[in-house]
């Protein structure tokens, strides 16, 4: 196992949609050992393959129930609403309270093959949701409000891009 280079915002790979899965490969199962490894190290309860420069549909994901990883992941069903203070390790430093569907059900593959349908509520949907826009080529950055966004794109500026990935937390009134 190793750790791979988490990618930051503005890098190309982060922005586009990321492409189906045809077959669980060795390769396959190493990346995920590798995304599990990188996921704890930095630490975080997600990592999508984009996010480590590979264009494909899964993510790893882990609320303190040990490691899972969904393939080809799709949200089949959202409702109800909830605000939670959302950060992503390729935007480090931001957290941002971002409003998203409460419940989402997920349907998608396990690394073994078989098809898993799961229900995620509170942090579980939002990881759910927050990878599965990774897949989509999407950032939380677009999940902000225009004010917020233009705080968050100066503080990218400053902190991560210039200051090559701080992990501070930003001054109070930014968020
Ligand atoms: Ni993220």
């Amino acid at each position: 196992m190793s750790l791979l280079p988490i990618r930051t915002y503005g890098d190309p790979v982060l922005r586009s949609r990321a492409k189906e899965i045809e077959s669980i490969d060795a390769k396959l199962v190493a990346l995920v050992e590798d995304m599990i490894e990188t996921m704890y190290e930095a630490p975080g309860v997600g990592l999508a393959a984009p996010q480590v420069g590979v264009d494909k549909r899964i993510f790893v994901y882990d609320i303190g129930e040990g490691p899972k990883t969904l393939i080809n992941p799709e949200i089949k069903e959202s409702s109800g609403e909830w605000v939670y203070e959302e950060g992503c390790l390729s935007v480090p430093g931001l957290w941002w309270p971002i409003t998203r569907p409460k419940d989402v059900l997920i349907v998608g593959m396990d690394l073994e093959g078989n098809e898993v349908e799961l229900e995620g509520t509170e942090l579980l949907g939002r990881v759910f949701q927050h990878e599965l826009d990774h897949l989509e080529g999407v950032l939380l950055v677009e999940r902000l409000d225009e004010d917020q966004k233009k705080k968050a794109m100066k503080f990218i500026r400053s902190e991560v891009v210039i200051g090559g990935g701080s992990m501070r937390r930003p001054p109070k009134e930014q968020e």
